[in-house]
Order: C-alpha cells, then structure tokens, then sequence
C-alpha cells in the first residue's frame, strides 16, 4: 500500500525558485532516482516533461545508460526523436518500467487532474502499462483538494459527433460547466492525437468521490477518457520555491 506521506531533500539553493527551474529540478530528481539501465519508460508530455528528456539524454550521453522510450502524444514522440533516445511502442513492449510525466494538480492521495495539453488518451494508456506512474511539477500544482489549483476544468476526452450530448448528461448528473476547448483565436475545436475534442469541466463539486465520478463519466456513450487519473500515481516530485523537492508517495 502507498503511504501518504511528503518528505524533503534539502539542496544549494537558497533563493526562490521560478516555476521553470521548479520544474527541471523535480524533473531531474525523478530521473535520477527512478530510472535504470535497461529500463523500459513511458515518455508524459507538456512542459516538465521536456526537463525529463533533457537529463535521460544527458544520462545517456554521460552514463552510458540504456533505455527505450514510449511516447504519450505527437509531442513527446518528437522530443524522444530530437534528443536521438531509442523509440519504442506498445505493440512491441507491452509492460514498461516507469511513467514519467507531468500534472495539472495533484492532490494530497496522489489523485490528478491531466490534460491541460490534451493528451490525456494516451497518457492514460502509457501509464496504466507501466509498473509506476512518476508525476514531476512545480509546487504550483501540489494541492489539497482537486480543483483548487487548476482553474481550467476537468478534461473529458469525447468522440466530435456527441460533444453535446456528454455535456448534458454531465452538467445533469454532476452540475458545473463544460467548454468545448477551442483552438487559439477560437480557430475550431481542439483535436486531441486521436481526432476527438475535449470538454473541460469546470465548477464541478470539490468534495467529490472522484473513482465514482470517473466511472460514471466512462459510462457515458462517447466519452473516451477522463483527465482524472484516481490511484494511478505511485510518486510525485514537486520542486519547491526554496529549491528542495518535496516527494509524495
Ligand atoms: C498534458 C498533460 C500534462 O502533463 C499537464 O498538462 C502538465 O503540463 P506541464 O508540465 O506543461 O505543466 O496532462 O495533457
């Protein structure tokens, strides 16, 4: 059983931190401590990722170290082949070691709002076929209820045609508001790696049981995945302001 528990390394750093070195320091943290040679790993996406590839390409090049890498969106799939780390997939590996990826919020059971970036689908799949889940943040994302952080709403991935529908049938069951997320200067809908649109669910209850909101929501025809990922993180690296990473397992 995961114990609930945050501890902290202190380290040099005395100064507040900005958010992007928070997210380099929590992101080398996690590779460092959870990543082996030989290793199979599931490559998140979005931002602090990037700070992740970045030191496994540096572990590489330094250490010699073997790995092959599954991406979880176009996007990680192109930083895996920009760093020249050995690319993998599903079909040939079935069972990964590790899954390091990113987070909107996390809160204090390790429960996670994913799919700021869309590619909650894939990031799902990856992470449910790997031994861990590593989530790597800022402390900006560490919180103790969901929603108290991440003010942009749950992101429901939906097949195009019944975007309309779902979003009925959930303000119905559960209130709140859904958004159709839209492409920048309202271009169109977003369309995730899979060719669906997202809703995100906004003013929903904080106090929610959410393994139940969830499997309610998977119910509904047309709804492909939730960014809620509930019992599926078994660590999470913060970086601090002050420089420390706080680890919660
Ligand atoms: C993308 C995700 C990302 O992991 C999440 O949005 C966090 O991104 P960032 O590291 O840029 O803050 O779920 O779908």
């Amino acid at each position: 059983m995961i114990s609930r528990i945050g501890l902290y390394f202190s380290s040099k750093y005395s100064t507040m931190l900005s958010l992007e070195n928070a997210k380099k320091l929590a992101a080398s943290k996690a590779v460092d401590l959870h990543v082996n040679c030989g290793d199979l790993i599931g490559i998140g996406s979005g931002s602090t990722v990037v700070y992740a590839v970045e030191r496994l390409s540096e572990r590489v090049k330094a250490d010699n170290l073997r790995v092959k890498c599954v991406p979880t969106s176009f996007q990680a799939r192109q930083l895996i082949v920009k760093h020249n780390l050995p690319l993998t997939d599903l079909e040939i590996d079935r069972e990964l070691d590790v899954c390091i990826d990113g987070a909107d919020e996390v809160d204090c059971n390790l429960n996670l709002i994913k799919g700021g970036g869309g590619c909650l689908l894939q990031e799902k799949i990856v992470a449910s076929c790997s031994k861990k889940l590593i989530i790597i943040a800022d402390y900006s994302k560490n919180s103790k209820k969901l929603g108290d952080q991440y003010k942009k709403g749950i992101p429901i991935e939906v097949v195009p045609m019944a975007y309309a529908p779902i979003s009925n049938k959930i303000q119905k069951a559960f209130g709140g508001v859904l958004d159709l997320r839209m492409a920048v200067k309202k271009a169109g809908p977003v369309v995730t790696d899979n060719g669906n649109f997202i809703l995100d669910w906004r003013e929903y209850n904080q106090d929610s049981d959410w393994d139940k909101v969830n499997t309610t929501l998977l119910s509904i025809p047309g709804v492909v995945e939730t960014g809620l990922f509930i019992n599926m993180a078994s660590k999470a690296y913060f970086g601090m302001e002050d420089g420390s990473v706080k680890i919660q397992a």
